[in-house]
């Protein structure tokens, strides 16, 4: 009796959970089209006019492409040149979860 009643638990709490984590790929995405893409542009390859101001690199470049999600959160996070730090406007996992749609983005 005791038993059932921790597995009951345990589903709903794995339910309650796996729907956060499967919309983070769509979160990264509304992150992006209201934060980022305003220099970045919504298909990353900074053709924007604060893009083409700042120096941006299009996510398709190789220098973009050959950085590992490491470095990628590391410039999201701390800034970079003209790139604003996002670190305390973004959690941890936020910031991960761009520098993936990032490479993503540069890969379409
Ligand atoms: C004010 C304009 C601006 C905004 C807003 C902005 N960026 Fe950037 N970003 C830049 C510039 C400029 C660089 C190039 C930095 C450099 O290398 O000199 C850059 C570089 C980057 C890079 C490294 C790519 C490279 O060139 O190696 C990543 C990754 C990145 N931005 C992600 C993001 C994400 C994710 C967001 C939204 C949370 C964001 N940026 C918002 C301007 C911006």
């Amino acid at each position: 009796m005791k038993n059932s009643l921790v597995i009951t638990a345990a589903v709903l709490i794995i339910g309650a959970i796996t729907p956060a984590v499967a919309a983070s790929a769509s979160d990264a995405a509304a992150l992006y089209s209201s934060k980022c893409s305003i220099c970045h542009g919504a298909d990353g390859k900074g053709a924007t006019a604060a893009g083409k101001a700042l120096g941006i690199h299009d996510y398709h470049a190789p220098e973009v492409q050959t950085k590992d999600d490491s470095e990628l959160q590391a410039t999201i996070g701390k800034g970079k040149n003209k790139m604003p730090s996002f670190a305390g406007k973004l959690t941890d996992e936020q910031i991960q979860a761009l520098a993936t749609y990032v490479k993503e983005l540069g890969k379409k």
